[in-house]
């Protein structure tokens, strides 16, 4: 059994929540804290048990010194207060004697917030190789470690399995909740549905792998879309080409033909960019100089033909350059039709999350994970879980 939160006693105790804030921030400011939002649930319930709260996190990579200040975590806990409505004070240290007297110093219901975990991986790589002694220096800061970092979970890291290893540990509400969603699929109410798009076929294949038994239609769009059309032997002019994977698309076509539907038509420019020679083709009629950035109306009618009858969809990836303005209404009209007629869906990884936008809300699940949902849905074992076994 997995321990969770409710499953240890961490009244009054000083917790450790390692979070996952690795959030998008431009010019200092946050422009996406859906991940922030996410981590609420644990961080008051901690508050409501009376704990001293300790929260860790990363943010991008550190490979340089000059990537230090850009990966701060210091907005991470403005917005934090603003949210709780309580200070929660950000310590500029990963280590070191002002960090242990802040630590010293806490006072139940109190919050800090520690400087990025990555900025240990600037010399000797220590958060991310999980170095030992690492982990059991975070680890001597509280007495119970929660781990709520559901999009780290495939990273077997100090700041999670390594303190993991070290004191009392369980999974925080929203790995929990992350993991309830992604296992219903195990068992999906059928039609099962799975939509997938993004730029590289190599990037998905472990999931295609994973799920085609499963589903009842795999629905490709997306830049990955060009490859499987190539395989088939259709013109796709200059579209992003994945070539590596185009013999696994015509294997994976050949097996299971009657269930993989591809576009019928494409929105295509002369170059890649918002603006220019917009027009739609069938796909037998895409020119040389044309690249694919979306698919078109014919193929945006098909898919809600079979989305329709659908009970559980799972969908990875825009349908279209959802970047740019022109080429984001496939995305756009098919998440809509999926909120309008409320079919179960669950959007997994980062960017079909980003263009969800406001539907956001409105959707079954919305997984915080980037890699590590697809990880899961390769059905690879999730070290920062399996560590809670
Ligand atoms: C993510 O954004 O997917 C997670 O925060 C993990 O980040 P990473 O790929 O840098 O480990």
């Amino acid at each position: 059994m997995t321990k969770v939160i409710k499953d240890i006693e961490i009244k009054n105790k000083r917790v450790i929540i390692r979070c996952d804030f690795n959030v998008p921030i431009e010019n200092g400011k946050i422009v996406d804290d859906t991940r922030i939002i996410a981590s609420l649930k644990t961080i008051k319930y901690a508050l409501k048990n009376n704990c001293k709260i300790i929260l860790l996190s990363h943010l991008g990579r550190i490979k340089e010194k000059k990537d230090l200040e850009k990966n701060t975590l210091a907005p991470v806990a403005k917005r934090l207060s603003e949210l709780l409505q309580q200070e929660v004070k950000f310590v500029n240290k990963t280590r070191g004697k002002e960090l242990e007297k802040v630590v010293e110093k806490m006072q139940p219901k109190e919050i800090i917030l520690i400087q990025n975990t990555r900025y240990e991986d600037l010399e000797g790589k220590k958060e991310s190789s999980n170095d030992k002694d690492l982990a059991a220096y975070w680890a001597s800061l509280g007495e119970i470690f929660i781990n709520d970092a559901f999009g780290t979970c495939h990273r077997k890291h100090a700041s999670n399995v390594g303190i993991a290893a070290n004191i009392p540990s369980a999974l925080g509400f929203l790995v929990e909740k992350e993991v309830k969603a992604l296992e219903e699929l195990k068992c999906p109410s059928k039609p099962f549905i799975l939509i997938l798009g993004g730029k590289k076929v190599a990037d998905k294949i472990g999931v295609i792998e994973n799920l085609i038994t499963k589903v009842d239609y795999l629905l490709i769009g997306g830049g990955m879309a060009f490859t499987f059309l190539k395989a088939e032997g259709y013109p796709v002019g200059n579209s992003i080409i994945d070539s590596e994977s185009l013999e696994f698309c015509k294997q994976i076509l050949e097996k299971y033909e009657d269930k993989i539907i591809l576009p019928l038509d494409i929105k295509v420019n002369n170059e890649y960019a918002n603006e220019g020679s917009i027009a739609i083709r069938d796909i037998t009629e895409i020119k040389e100089n044309e690249i694919g950035l979306d698919i078109g109306p014919k193929t945006v009618k098909v898919f809600k033909s079979y989305l329709k009858k659908g009970k559980t969809i799972l969908w990875n990836g825009p349908l279209g350059v959802y970047e740019f303005s022109n080429f984001k209404i496939a995305t756009d009209e098919i998440l809509n039709y999926l909120v309008e007629n409320n079919i179960k869906t669950i959007l997994g990884g980062g960017d079909i999350v980003a263009a969800s936008g406001d539907l956001k809300d409105k959707i079954y699940h919305v997984s915080t994970g980037g890699g590590a949902t697809l990880e899961y849905l390769e059905g690879k074992p999730l070290p920062g879980i399996e560590i809670m076994e």
